[in-house]
């Protein structure tokens, strides 16, 4: 049975599969492709289902993008492409879409969600190294929806996606996220049971929320847009996660602070 969006309708028995996952958690061999397939495999099904419930803001997020007619797109650890559906109507007049992960299940489902629409790639490719053909121009817009946080080297991760912007190109993310303890202006601090708790709780699903990334993206260029919001996970009956989404042009590499 299919939901909004084409997303099969999530029941609880897929719910247990995806929570019996989270609650063993992503393991580390040293491997990261490895790990991913593991960790996603068994719950590709259900990802979006879920996930439509887990990473709150992309609906706004997403439809925040430049996306002119024309651009060349980059989304580094895209999944299955569940969130570009919530700007469909901007795809075709796409110059291109590129969809960069290193999960193979995941990367199933969107092959299978792109059929039919040329402008879309699905690529297999590490986000902290992977660079385009010679001949591909480059992108105009770099995306990260709730990927950063999952990538092990994220310094290596947004210094990549700089390179593959061009001159003036938008750089865009939406993850979950930490903070230092005074995070500079216009940030707003979290409270410190909220630094304590958050990185320990998502480290256990190979997320990890670094205090550095978002000053690191304020100092990088101009910031178009940043949005600092809370949202209740499910089956959680805690405060809410902080998450954020910054839209910005980075002038040189992005370096942390
Ligand atoms: C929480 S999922 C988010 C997927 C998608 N962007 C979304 O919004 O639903 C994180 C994604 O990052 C991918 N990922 C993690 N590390 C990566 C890396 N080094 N290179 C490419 N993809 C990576 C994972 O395979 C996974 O698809």
């Amino acid at each position: 049975m299919k939901g909004e969006g084409g997303i099969p309708a999530g029941g609880w028995r897929d719910d247990l599969r995806v929570l019996r996952q989270l609650l063993v958690g992503k393991r580390s061999t040293g491997d990261h492709a490895r790990d991913l397939d593991r960790f996603y495999g068994p719950q590709a099904q259900a990802y979006d289902s879920f996930r439509e419930r887990l990473l709150p803001g992309r609906p706004a997020f997403m439809q925040a993008l430049p996306l002119q007619p024309g651009a060349h797109v980059v989304d580094l650890g895209a999944g299955t492409g569940r969130h570009w559906h919530y700007v469909a109507e901007a795809l075709p007049a796409l110059g291109s879409l590129t969809l960069v992960d290193l999960c193979t299940p995941l990367q199933h489902i969107a092959r299978q969600r792109f059929a039919g629409q040329p402008q879309v790639q699905v690529v297999h490719g590490d986000a902290t190294v992977w660079r385009p053909a010679p001949a591909q121009p480059p992108a105009d817009l770099v995306v990260f929806s709730y990927s950063l946080s999952m990538m092990t080297d994220w310094q290596a991760a947004l210094a990549n996606a700089r390179a593959l912007l061009r001159p003036g190109g938008v750089l865009a993310l939406i993850d979950f996220c930490t903070l230092p303890a005074a995070p500079p202006p216009p940030l707003r601090p979290l409270p410190a049971w909220a630094r304590w708790f958050w990185p320990r709780w998502f480290r256990h699903d190979g997320v990890l929320l670094r205090e550095g990334v978002l000053p690191a993206l304020l100092a990088s260029g101009p910031t178009q847009a940043l949005h600092q919001c809370h949202a209740r996970l499910p089956y959680l009956p805690l405060a809410g996660a902080p998450w954020f989404h910054w839209i910005g042009e980075p002038q040189s590499a992005v370096r942390p602070r």
